[in-house]
């Protein structure tokens, strides 16, 4: 599995840990910046380039970071195909592959700590989607919303 991660100044020194926490355990992982430490930075100048690697096929799954986590999931739902949300607690984490089909977590620098931000990807990429036929009705639902 290839693994994108973004993230801006508020999410820097969480995606330096993640990136070494991930190439610890072998992981290929393509990281889209931000490579500086620039507190004026702006999370979609890096999210936005995740999200479409991950339309892309690029990367399998994607880890976006920003202060809250917030304008990284924003950002990326813009584009098409991505399915990014803010995850503050472990069941999400994996419940949101296994149901929702969940390709982006996206993840609060200034929220959570190093170990606890772990334990949530590593739930997220242990995991699949189920494809079970009332979830792909709900995503079917939700992609008929996709304006092309
Ligand atoms: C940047 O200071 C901060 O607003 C940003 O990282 C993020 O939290 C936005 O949601």
């Amino acid at each position: 599995m290839k693994i994108g991660i973004a993230a801006d100044h508020g999410g820097f020194e969480l995606k330096k840990n993640i990136q070494e926490f991930l190439e610890k355990q072998g992981l290929e992982v393509k990281d889209f910046g931000a490579y500086v430490m620039d507190k004026n930075d702006d999370y979609p100048d890096f999210i936005i380039p995740l999200a479409k690697a991950i339309v892309a096929n690029e990367v399998d799954r994607g880890i976006a970071i920003c202060g809250s986590g917030v304008g990284a999931s924003i950002a990326a739902n813009k584009v098409l195909g991505v399915r990014a949300a803010l995850i503050n607690d472990h069941f999400s984490a994996h419940q949101g592959v296994e149901d929702d089909n969940m390709n982006l977590i996206c993840l609060g620098g200034r929220v959570l700590g190093f170990a606890v931000a772990q334990e949530y990807i590593t739930a997220f990429l242990q995991v699949e989607f189920t494809g079970a036929e009332r979830h792909l009705r709900r995503l079917q639902k939700v992609k008929e919303l996709e304006i092309k």
